[in-house]
């Protein structure tokens, strides 16, 4: 099973750099294909715990090859800032290998992005303010810095020149802020070429050499399917393809050549910034759910918004990323609760509607139909085998299963490593 691609079902945090984990040690790359350090990945190891962000989750297992693909928008100063932390953590980061063609955060995009959602005012999207919307915008433009512009002074500078002159009309006649040299940013960039450079290569050519060779490649997405720029609640989206799709585009490996499809969903749901939402509670469940899975933002450490699990979502991201296996986390979350609720279709002006709207003011106005399920009382984070959760939890991942459009091939009962019921072969 060559390569295997792992995203988001719902909004984001499902915990992907976990399930990335579990198959951490079966694999032998690990590639991030969309993104940036808007991302926040909590794995836990033992007693250790850690927040990666722009490295793909795979860093942790010895062995793997992590890889930033040219999907990927990289805040350099970021970048070896967490190969910093992880290396006096002992980790090993020496094989990162980082697209030539991926594209470079700088601080003016940093600095529009934080300008533009202020003067957004009300209809604020609550972006991770890390320059990742300007950073694809510059590059659908076609005015983007890459990684390989960096090894060569004139184009570089060339390059910056081009997108300053526009930038900063703008920053300094529309946001009323300061220009922005142009040195500041090159030899700012420059400082790094001489560390960058070994790491820097032709990522999609080291990928598919990878899969000639009958090695074992992982695509992790960050964000998630809602959140994705053409499939998601657009505009409350980020700026890059966070669906399965975006593996493909993202780092230069064929579709026929992905054989698998995994897609991580919470037994609930979060949602981080704005947009619709429609089974969030803004009452004393959505606090239970926030707090007793501790739904606050690994990047920005925002309160995540709760609400009870979305099937009509599920199905959706079943059908958008080709998902071949989920993977439902957080089910020990639920324990306690005397019944659960469960979206299973919406009212839209009066009318059930079983999937997820195209128009976005329709779901907008979705009212959740929800259908209740039995809960359990029994602690169920020492559960390794299907048959270890009380019968009420079985019925309640037998019923999801159902109405989710793919099978449930793991559940997550626990943040720990080895906390999760395995109940088919993720790989094979
Ligand atoms: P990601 O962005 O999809 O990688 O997810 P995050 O790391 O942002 O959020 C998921 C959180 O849930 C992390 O703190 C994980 O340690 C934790 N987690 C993952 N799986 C489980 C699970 O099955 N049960 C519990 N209680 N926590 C989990
Ligand atoms: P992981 O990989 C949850 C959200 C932001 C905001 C919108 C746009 O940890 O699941 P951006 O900074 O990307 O332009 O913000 O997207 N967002 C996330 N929400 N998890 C994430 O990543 C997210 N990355 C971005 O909160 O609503
Ligand atoms: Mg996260």
């Amino acid at each position: 099973m060559p390569a295997i691609v792992l995203i988001g079902a719902q909004w984001g945090d499902e915990g992907k750099g976990k399930a990335t984990d579990l198959l951490g040690s079966r694999v032998d790359y690990v590639v991030k294909f969309n993104g940036g350090n808007n991302a926040g990945h909590t794995v836990v190891v033992g007693d250790e715990k850690y927040a990666l962000h722009l490295l793909p989750s795979g860093i942790l297992s010895p062995g793997v090859t992590p890889v930033i693909a040219n999907g990927v928008v990289v805040d350099i100063e970021v970048l070896f800032h967490e190969l910093e932390a992880l290396s006096a953590r002992g980790v090993d980061v020496s094989k990162l290998l980082v697209s030539a063609n991926a594209h470079v955060i700088t601080g003016y995009h940093r600095t529009l992005d934080r300008v533009t959602e202020r003067f957004l005012g009300k209809r604020q999207i609550g972006t991770t303010g890390r320059g990742i919307g300007p950073t694809y915008a510059d590059k659908i433009n076609r005015v983007g810095i890459r990684m390989q512009d960096i090894f060569d002074e004139n184009i570089l500078r060339q390059k910056v020149e081009g997108a300053l002159e526009q930038k900063n009309h703008l920053l300094v006649k529309v946001y009323n802020r300061r220009a922005i040299e142009v040195n500041e940013i090159v030899d700012e960039l420059l400082g790094y070429a001489e560390r960058l450079r070994p790491m820097v290569v032709d990522t999609g050519l080291e990928l598919n050499r990878a899969l000639d060779a009958g090695q074992t490649v992982l695509f992790e997405g960050g964000q998630a399917t809602m959140l994705d720029v053409d499939h998601g609640t657009y505009p409350f989206v980020t700026s890059s393809n966070a669906t399965a799709g975006g593996a493909s585009t993202g780092s230069g490996v064929a579709p026929n050549r992905i054989d698998r499809v995994i897609a991580v969903v919470k037994a609930y749901t979060t949602r981080v910034g704005a947009g619709p939402f429609p089974t969030e509670l803004h009452d004393e469940w959505g606090e239970f759910l926030r707090s007793r899975g501790f739904e606050f933002g690994t990047t920005t450490g925002r309160p995540r918004r709760t609400g009870w699990y979305d099937a009509p979502i599920a199905r959706y991201s079943a059908r958008v990323n080709g998902v071949t296996d989920f993977v439902l986390t957080k089910l020990d979350v639920l324990t306690g609760l005397e019944k659960i609720p469960v979206c299973v279709a919406y009212e839209v002006d009066g009318v059930r509607v079983d999937e997820v709207p195209v128009s976005q003011s329709d779901f907008h106005h979705a009212k959740p139909i929800y259908e209740e399920f039995e809960g359990w009382a029994e602690d169920i984070t020492g559960a390794r085998a299907f048959d270890d959760l009380p019968p009420a939890a079985q019925d309640y991942v037998l019923a999801l299963e159902q109405m989710s459009g793919s099978r449930i091939s793991a559940i997550g009962v626990g943040p720990d490593r080895d906390a999760i019921v395995v109940r088919h072969d993720l790989l094979t």
